[in-house]
């Protein structure tokens, strides 16, 4: 059973006063359990787009994505919501932790919504998630005291803390040094071959990209696979072989 399948997904949106635009083409990809999958693609290629499909927050304008085999059309919305919540994880590049939150409350946030956990039960949950990435002394500071790298931890346990299936970064370290975002690139690895969870990993730097066991690359909305191809190669016409 595949954890999520995308086959021939487009994405159009209207534009007042200017023609739709389309900015995913045919996207074909299978997303299984323990998946390794990068994503690079120069700015405005949809790596965004493609991340919010997959995350079930845009649906496809065409084309059909299934998750645990059941086609996405064919849930509720809340049903949907539901799913999101307890299967998929999301990282972005801004970290969005609640500001006047202590780093525990922020992570104890998305376990509100999971049932039958009583508040000690989600504080120690909690606890344990951010002692797990190395916050377990932090526990009570606010985001203004911590540094980007740990306010980076805080996002990263909080997305981890309901132990999604399918782990959606969008540029995990582009807010961190080189070195700060490989120890947060190794801590979301860790916690995912822990847990069995896929990763796919959106990013423009090459070093993060390189831990991915499956390499593709967005140009201009259309997906290939491979991690030598690169932008110009694809837009010479003899290469560009995408439907
Ligand atoms: N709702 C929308 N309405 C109009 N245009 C949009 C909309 N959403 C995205 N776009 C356009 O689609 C293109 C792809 O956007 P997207 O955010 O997916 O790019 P990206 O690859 O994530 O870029 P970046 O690396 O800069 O984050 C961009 O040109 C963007 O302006
Ligand atoms: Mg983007």
């Amino acid at each position: 059973m595949s954890l999520l399948h995308l086959e021939g997904v487009t994405r159009t949106v209207e534009r007042p006063d200017e023609e739709p635009l389309t900015i995913l083409h045919g996207i074909d990809l299978e997303v299984d359990s323990g998946d390794r999958i990068s994503v690079v693609g120069r700015s405005g290629s949809g790596k965004s787009t493609l991340l919010n499909i997959l995350g079930l927050l845009d649906a496809p304008s065409t084309g059909r994505i299934a998750i645990h085999d059941r086609d996405v059309r064919t849930l509720s919305s809340a049903h949907r919501d539901r799913l999101r919540g307890s299967e998929i994880g999301f990282i972005f590049q801004q970290f969005n932790l609640l500001p006047g939150r202590t780093a525990l409350e922020n992570v104890m946030t998305p376990l509100l919504y999971a049932h039958g956990a009583s508040f000690w039960r989600r504080e120690s949950i909690a606890r344990a998630m951010l002692e797990r990435v190395g916050l377990g002394h932090r526990l009570d500071s606010k985001p203004d005291r911590l540094s980007g790298g740990e306010q980076q931890r805080v996002a990263i346990a909080r997305s981890l803390v309901r132990g999604p299936r399918l782990i959606l970064a969008d540029e995990p370290t582009g807010a961190l040094d080189l070195e700060t975002g490989e120890a947060v690139m190794s801590m979301i690895d860790e916690v995912a071959t822990d847990t069995g969870a896929a990763l796919v990993t959106i990013t423009h730097d090459p070093a993060i990209a390189a831990r991915a066991t499956r390499h593709y690359r967005l140009i201009a909305g259309r997906l290939f696979e491979g991690a030598e191809m690169t932008d110009d190669a694809a837009e010479t016409p003899t290469v560009a072989v995408a439907p």
